[in-house]
């Protein structure tokens, strides 16, 4: 039977489940692990990957190094990446650089004006959040979920960043029905 890796990295703990919902639609056809990004020692024998983690000011810092380190393997295997987030601004790009999307449906906000987006809804972009991603790797889908944001969880560092800068409401915004959805799919990918 196959291995599938599902690996995430996280801030404050809610990635996790996300990784474990995909992971759940993924165990049909192969044999999957579910390790946290820090303890995955090595590659080889996974037929497949998926990489998710959170916008942490830029996609999470470790799940970046993490695809620098492994490029080269992470090009000869099908990946699947996720990211979770608070703020998606909506552009109705179905694709990023030929890589398709799928986004959860209840997370883009419409900009005020589509023809010039402020500063924020600019940040928030699908474009912005991915470029990083896409300079390293050509996965076969990137899925965008709402996130989970709890200023309980966070470093206290981190509130100042997110009440002046992300200015979002906390609360739990993943969508299982929008997860399990895109982790078929990639069970579907990975299978072709
Ligand atoms: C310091 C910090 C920075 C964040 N930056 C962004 C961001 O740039 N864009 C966004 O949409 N959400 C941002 N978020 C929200 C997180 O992406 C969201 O809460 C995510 O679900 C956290 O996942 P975790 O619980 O696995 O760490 C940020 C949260 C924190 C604490």
């Amino acid at each position: 039977m196959k291995k599938i890796l599902v690996t995430y990295a996280t801030n404050a703990g809610s990635t996790a489940k996300v990784a474990q919902a995909v992971a759940d639609k993924l165990t049909k056809t192969a044999h999957v692990e579910v390790v946290p990004l820090e303890k995955v020692t090595s590659l080889d024998g996974y037929s497949a990957i998926v990489l998710g983690a959170p916008m942490i000011v830029g996609w999470h810092r470790g799940a970046l190094a993490f695809l620098k380190r492994n490029q080269a393997a992470l090009g000869q295997k099908p990946l699947a990446i996720f990211v979770t987030c608070v703020n998606l601004t909506r552009t109705g790009e179905t694709s990023q650089e030929g890589v398709p999307l799928f986004i959860d449906e209840k997370l883009p906000k419409a900009p005020k004006n589509p023809a010039r987006l402020g500063i924020k809804e600019n940040y928030s972009t699908p474009k912005n959040y991915l470029t990083p991603i896409l300079k390293l790797v050509k996965p076969v889908s990137i899925g965008i979920f709402g996130g989970s944001l709890q200023y309980f969880s966070m470093k206290w560092w981190q509130v100042p960043f997110v009440l002046l800068v992300i200015q979002a409401m906390p609360g739990d915004k993943r969508n299982w029905k929008a997860i399990s959805e895109w982790g078929g799919q990639v069970a579907g990918k990975f299978a072709e």
